[in-house]
């Protein structure tokens, strides 16, 4: 059975001076009709380049597309025209949170302007029924006066409000699948948890299927059934996200995990440092893996099952499953 949301062998790499250099690799991710999926990996990992590939927004002449697929319910978004994703897939069936919501707020228009732009365009609704509209998704994401909100300007609101303005646009084009990069990001963790309490709310309410973005694993499983695990553009870990987070199999997994300050008294712990030299063709991991032994060099792991659903690209956690 294909999965609503189904990533098959996409490859993405950016020309470079002397040669191509190859930023993602996902054989396989799937995300079911009105489920979120968390995708967690650090900086430079290859999250964002995965979101714009699904929306087609990577600038085309420096990237290439070596292969694969991106299904979105039965259709392969990498088969669609510029044309044709811009009138029938970005901000219409796909919405997307950017970790930055200053770079989807224009500063020069109030919050009403904006709302209404997105449904009148995408809704076709005017005037009136525009406006309250407007009222009616400010009120969904739990924005207080509502009212007042529609007239304030992007730098009038804190950064939890403006979050909050970008998730009602995303709502309103009635987009199904949703994709939030990073969404909390520049947030305190008191917002933070707001927002991902109205995320996790909504997307019951809506049904919709999420990419949800993050690059702190402790985020996912508020809000994700299954998770992900990407390292240097490949998936290292992958399954329920309770699994995933409770009993990592894999030991850079473990590592951001064991990063996650528990209580306030906790300092974070620094993650493990380069002691080893890399491995060229054996495990992407080696070099900072604490487990690594002498097959870690000689091949690299494939993603495979270890625990029911959950997968891991690890030698070391493989051979512990046998
Ligand atoms: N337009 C681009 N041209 C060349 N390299 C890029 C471009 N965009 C991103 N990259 C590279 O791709 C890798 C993944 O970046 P990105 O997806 O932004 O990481 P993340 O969102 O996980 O922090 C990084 O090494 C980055 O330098
Ligand atoms: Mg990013």
């Amino acid at each position: 059975m294909t999965a609503y949301f189904e990533i098959n062998n996409l490859s993405v790499g950016f020309h470079t001076f002397e040669a191509i250099r190859p930023v993602l690799h996902i054989e396989h991710l799937a995300i079911q009709r009105g489920e979120t999926y968390g995708l967690v990996g650090e900086s430079g990992a290859g999250k964002t380049v995965l979101a714009l590939t699904i929306l087609g927004l990577l600038p085309k002449p420096a990237s290439i597309i070596h292969s694969g697929e991106i299904w979105l319910d039965g259709q392969d978004l990498l088969k669609k025209s510029d044309q044709e994703m811009l009138t029938r897939y970005r901000g219409k069936r796909i919405a997307m949170i950017f970790q930055d919501p200053m770079s989807t707020l224009n500063p020069v228009f109030t919050v009403g302007e904006q709302i209404s732009r997105v449904i009148e365009t995408q809704k076709g609704l005017k005037g009136g029924a525009t406006t309250q509209k407007a009222l009616e998704m400010l009120e969904v994401v739990k924005l207080p006066d509502a009212r007042r909100m529609l007239k304030k300007y992007p730098h009038e609101l804190s950064g939890g409000q403006r979050q909050r303005v970008i998730i009602a646009m995303a709502l309103a084009c009635g987009a199904e699948f949703l994709i939030a990069d990073e969404p909390t990001r520049n947030l305190d963790v008191t917002i933070q948890a707001g927002i991902l309490k109205l995320m996790a709310e909504l997307q019951q309410e809506f049904k919709m299927s999420v990419l949800f973005i993050a690059n702190n694993v402790g985020l996912v499983n508020v809000v994700c059934k299954n998770a992900g695990i990407l390292y240097q553009g490949k998936l290292v870990e992958n399954g329920p996200s309770q699994q995933v987070i409770h009993s990592a199999r894999h030991p850079y997994t473990q590592t951001l995990i064991s990063a996650i300050p528990r209580d306030k008294s906790e300092k974070l712990k620094f993650a493990s440092l380069a002691i080893k030299p890399e491995a060229p063709g054996g495990c992407p991991y080696y070099s900072r893996c604490p487990l690594a032994g002498q097959v870690c060099t000689l091949s690299e792991p494939p993603l495979e099952f270890v625990d029911g659903e959950q997968q891991a690209a690890c030698f070391m956690a493989q051979r512990r499953d046998s």
